[in-house]
Order: C-alpha cells, then structure tokens, then sequence
C-alpha cells in the first residue's frame, strides 16, 4: 500500500494503472475510518484491480461553527486500517493542495442539495460536489463506492456524476450498523454513554416508519408524527428534521401513492453531536 499526498502524483499514479489496462475502485472518505468505511473499500476490491481510498476532511463542506477543527485526524491509523481492507493507495492531500491560495471554482447541484441536510447545513453539498468533483478528476476512478448511510448525498453525486459527463460507475453499499441498530458514524465518539444508549432509538424509528408505509398507511405526516413522538419520548434527542420524500427528488410527500421509492430520513442532535440516518424503499 503506498500514500500519496500530492495531487499531480496522485494523476500519474491513476494515469499508469489505467495505460497498463488497470480497473480503478474508488472510496472517498474523510477518514476517522470504521467499520462502515472499511465495508465500502473491502467492497472495492470487487470492482477495481486497483483500490485508491482518499482521507481528506474537506473543508470547504463544513460551515462555520461546526466540527471542521475537532474533526477526528488520524493518518496512520486510517492508512493501515485501509491496507487491511484492500486498499492499494491511500491519497491524503493537503488542503493547501486541494485549495491552494485563489481556489475559485465550485460545483454546485441546484435544488435537491438545498433540502433536508441542505437546509441545516448551508452550502454542505457544494463543498461536497466539490471535492468529489475535483477527486474524480486527480484519482480517475472507472467506479466510485458510497455509502447508503449518506442518502442525500448519494442522489446529488449521482445527479453530478451525469450532469457534468463524469464516466464513473456508481456503486451503492447498504448502511453497516452496530448491533443495536446504530449507524456506524465517525462523529459517534462524540456520544457521551448516556446518549449513545439513546441513539438506537433513531433507527427504530426509520424501522417503525418503514413498517408503516409498509402495512399500508398513506398519511407521509402521520408517520413523520410518529417518528417525531418515538424520537422526543425515547431519548433527550433534538429534532432537526424527519422526512419522508420521494426517493428521486426529496420532495416531501403528503399522500403516499404507490408505486413510489421513498426515503425516510432524519438528522437528530444529541447535545453537539448532530446524527444523521435513513432508510430506502420501494412500495
Ligand atoms: P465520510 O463521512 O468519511 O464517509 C465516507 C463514505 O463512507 C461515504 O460514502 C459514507 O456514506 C460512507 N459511510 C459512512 N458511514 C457508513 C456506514 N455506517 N455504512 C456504510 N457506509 C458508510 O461522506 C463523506 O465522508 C464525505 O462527504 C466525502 C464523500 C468523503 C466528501 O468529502
């Protein structure tokens, strides 16, 4: 496994594998590397000959005030938890790298990116498009892994992977979980034992609600209700938003008329933590 820091290497390397008839599987994350990540990139190795991981924490899809600077950093541990994976390139650029002195240039997907997470986080998904615009260009992946976990996230790359004519194959791998259901998530090291005990109660809720839609019911807010009263009873949970949207444009939806793809979501804080989770299904 080797580490590249410098984007222009990272180019050279990309540009080698692919001459040499080379396959490029690519798993960007921000590191802090868990099982959830180490999922995505044991999973690359299924499509790509070559394994490239980034482990950057872009800076520019964070706002102000939040966990940019506590964000947790640790480079070796990550690249050796990313060589037993399967990964054969770890890219670790720095930010001065990656947005050097008179960086201009941002990719920004109208509409979707301004709902749900976009509407709690103010320009979080044009960092984002951003820098996974500006990776797909430095590592030239044939396929790009992403996690279900971040749903919104995955239906604007998706719309920026075919908006800007990026030849890269998305693949979608299922959210990996702890087994009280939790979200396997970097920031969960924030919980404090008290909170994580009451986290679980987030995905019950998306369960409950998946059932619901399932046994029939029709009324999107008497189950964004019920999500809502499950969440505040169960735990000292603050609601940002729960949400149950279409599963092509996030709009939300009132009436539920099948056939339809739907994604329950929702972004609760625990005290500064902010956790995000969703759930996917077609009626
Ligand atoms: P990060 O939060 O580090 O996540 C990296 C990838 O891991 C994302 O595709 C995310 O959906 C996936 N992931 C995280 N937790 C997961 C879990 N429990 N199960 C399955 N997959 C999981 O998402 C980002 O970084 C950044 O926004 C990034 C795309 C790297 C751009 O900076």
């Amino acid at each position: 496994m080797i580490i590249v820091h410098d984007p222009p290497a990272m180019q050279q390397l990309a540009d080698d594998a692919r001459k040499s008839g080379k396959t490029i599987a690519f798993v960007p994350t921000m590191g802090a590397l868990h099982a959830g990540h180490l999922t995505l990139i044991r999973k690359a190795t299924g499509y790509g000959d070559s394994v490239v991981t980034s482990i950057f924490v872009n800076p520019t899809q964070f706002g102000a005030g939040e966990d940019f600077d506590r964000y947790p950093r640790n480079l070796d541990k990550d690249a050796a938890l990313a060589a037993e994976a399967g990964s054969d390139v770890v890219f670790a650029p720095s930010a001065g790298a990656m947005y050097p002195q008179g960086y201009a240039t941002f990719v920004s997907v109208e509409g979707i990116a301004g709902l749900l997470e976009g509407q709690s986080r103010p320009g979080h998904f044009r960092g984002v498009a951003t820098v996974v615009a500006k990776l797909c260009l430095i590592v030239k992946p044939h396929v790009l892994l992403l996690g279900q976990k971040d749903g919104q996230q995955i239906i604007i790359l998706r719309r920026m992977l075919m908006d800007l004519n990026i030849p890269v194959r998305l693949v979608v791998v299922p959210t990996v979980r702890e087994k009280d259901g939790l979200a396997m998530s970097s920031r969960n090291v924030y919980l404090t034992p008290g909170q994580r005990e009451e986290a679980p109660v987030l995905y019950a809720s998306l369960r409950m609600a998946e059932q619901r839609l399932r046994e029939g019911e029709r009324n999107a807010e008497t189950v964004r209700s019920a999500m809502r009263d499950m969440i505040t009873s169960g735990s000292h949970g603050v609601i940002d938003y729960v949400s149950v949207a279409r599963g092509d444009t996030l709009e939300e939806l009132s009436v539920i008329a099948p056939p339809l793809s739907v994604m329950i979501s929702l972004a609760v804080r625990f005290g500064p933590t902010r956790l995000i989770d969703n759930i996917s299904l077609t009626l």
